[in-house]
Order: C-alpha cells, then sequence, then structure tokens
C-alpha cells in the first residue's frame, strides 16, 4: 500500500473509524454551491441579448459546461429554449446526465445535448448565445490559440449572436494567497498557488473544509493564464467580435451588488468580477 494511499485512509476515518465528512462528500455538488449561480447567470445574459438583439435567445451553446447546471437552467426558463453542453471530460459530463439532466421533466432534458468534445473540435448549428463561464477558457494560454478559439465561436453564432465571458483581477489577483469562505456545511478555499509574472500563469485550486476537521484538497486544479481585459478585448476584436464590458455595482457597504452594467472605466480594486459580452 502506498503512502499516499495509507494517508488516505486515514484521512477517510477518523480516530473512533467514523468516515470523515471529506470522504463523504461530492465535489461536484460543493463545486456548484459554491462558485455557481445559474439562477442570477441565466438572467444576466437573458436580458442582455433581449436589450441588445430585441428578440429572446432560444439556442444556448455553454462552452467547458461541467455538470451542466446552466444549461439545465436554460431550458427550464422556456419551452422553446435549446442547448448544447460542451466538456472535454465525459465523467463531469455524466455526474452532469445523472444529477442535473436527471432532474429535469423529459421535455426539458430532450432540449439539452452533451457533446464530450473539445470546444476547439464542437461544431453544431449556428446558436443565439455560446457562454464561456468561470474563467473556463484560461485554460487557452497564448494570443493564437485563443484567438482561433474566439474565431471558432464567432463562426458558430447566428448572425447576430452574442458571446458571453467573464473574467477576473485587481490587484491581488496575482498575489500567492488563500481566500476561504464559509458556508453552512463546508468552507471553501480558493488557493493562488502560482503566479508567473514572465509569461502571466498561474496555478490556482479549489480545496474544501469541513467541521469535523477534515479536507478535501486539490479538488479542481487549474493551470490558466491570468488575462487583462485590454488582452481579451483586443483578441475578440481581432477574432471579429465587438466586445463590452460590463462591471459590476457596489451596494451602500461597497460590495458587489450583483448588477453589471455596460463601462469603458472600471475601478483599480483588490479584486473584481466583470463579464464581456462580444456582439458578432
Ligand atoms: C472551471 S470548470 C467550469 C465549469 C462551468 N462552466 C462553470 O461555470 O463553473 C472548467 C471545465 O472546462 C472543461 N474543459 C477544459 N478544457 C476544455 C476544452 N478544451 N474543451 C472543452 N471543455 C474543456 C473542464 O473539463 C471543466 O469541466
Amino acid at each position: 500500500m502506498t503512502a499516499t494511499k495509507k494517508h488516505r485512509q486515514r484521512k477517510q476515518r477518523d480516530g473512533r473509524g467514523t468516515p470523515t465528512l471529506a470522504s463523504r462528500v461530492d465535489k461536484y455538488k460543493l463545486y456548484e454551491q459554491a462558485v455557481q449561480c445559474a439562477e442570477a447567470e441565466i438572467d444576466f445574459v437573458d436580458q442582455t441579448f433581449r436589450t441588445m438583439r430585441k428578440r429572446e435567445a432560444r439556442l444556448l451553446r455553454e462552452d467547458f459546461c461541467g455538470t451542466a447546471t446552466i444549461s439545465c437552467e436554460w431550458v427550464r426558463r422556456r419551452a422553446v429554449n435549446r442547448a448544447f453542453a460542451v466538456d472535454i471530460d465525459p465523467g463531469v459530463l455524466q455526474w452532469g446526465r445523472e444529477h442535473n439532466l436527471g432532474a429535469l421533466h423529459p421535455r426539458q432534458r430532450a432540449r439539452i445535448q452533451l457533446l464530450n468534445r473539445d470546444v476547439r473540435e464542437v461544431n453544431t448549428r449556428p446558436v443565439d448565445m455560446v457562454l464561456a463561464m468561470n474563467f473556463s477558457y484560461w485554460t487557452f494560454r497564448d494570443r493564437p490559440v485563443m484567438t482561433a478559439y474566439f474565431r471558432k465561436v464567432h463562426a458558430g453564432l447566428v448572425r447576430d449572436g452574442v458571446f458571453f465571458l467573464d473574467a477576473y483581477g485587481g490587484y491581488e489577483a496575482s498575489r500567492i494567497m488563500k481566500e476561504s469562505t464559509e458556508h453552512r456545511k463546508f468552507t471553501y478555499v480558493w488557493d493562488q498557488a502560482k503566479y508567473n509574472p514572465v509569461n502571466g500563469h498561474c496555478l490556482c485550486m479549489i480545496h474544501f473544509r469541513f467541521k469535523d476537521g477534515s479536507r478535501l484538497n486539490d479538488a479542481f486544479i487549474y493551470e490558466w493564464r491570468l488575462w487583462t481585459l485590454p488582452e481579451l478585448t483586443e483578441m475578440l476584436t481581432d477574432a471579429g467580435f465587438r466586445p463590452t464590458v460590463y462591471w459590476e455595482g457596489t451596494d451602500e457597504h461597497g460590495e458587489g451588488n450583483g448588477v453589471f452594467t455596460p463601462t469603458t472605466e472600471g475601478e483599480a480594486d483588490a479584486g473584481w468580477i466583470a463579464y464581456i459580452v462580444a456582439e458578432k
């Protein structure tokens, strides 16, 4: 038995042999609770598309979909809505099929197609909207590759289609640090473990902590590039888009209020999350 396996067993049972919380949790469920809000995401893209295009979007492609929870929310909204959910990892798609598509009404489920593909190679009928959320597209770490992906998205949209992406930044984004967020049954830890200012590459992990002291380390690991908004909007423009940055407003305590509006000027904050809305 390797040290790692023995260590894991010890971690799976406490001194009394009771299975630890960490050994019993489902990391995808925790991920969805900690970093996704499908309702708010769909509210934003649906409303923004309607305002921009004076019509309702129907066909959505969710790139880097993971558990496809956002695509599921989309088909729940209107009976005419359809979605393609694309991910390179068959495991996370299977989890999404069982847990998220499984929770839908059969007629809703019939309007989603899960595609186990690389987003750079996927081919579907032209769609109204493509979404690339939670910075997943930062897995593409150099300009030619990122621009080629943006061109692929541009070609996959209908004539008045819109591409929605998010981005984060601020002077703490490149700092080596851990940030913890308490949830009712667990603590979410965002770990910025490495940053190379020469090429902008960063290594980030998600860990979970539990009340019994057990931990789920490296539940998710991301080797990304910390792209800046000007770099991203330049590449989107090179790919044929008209990108606009949507900045989050603040409440009376100076905290983000979840309302994103078009802007050409952001705040020099420690940390921010913004949307980029790229019109074809
Ligand atoms: C950070 S998760 C994002 C999940 C979800 N979009 C969200 O908003 O939270 C990134 C996902 O992208 C997938 N992925 C990474 N590279 C990919 C590629 N080239 N093509 C398709 N999926 C990819 C991974 O398997 C993973 O499920």
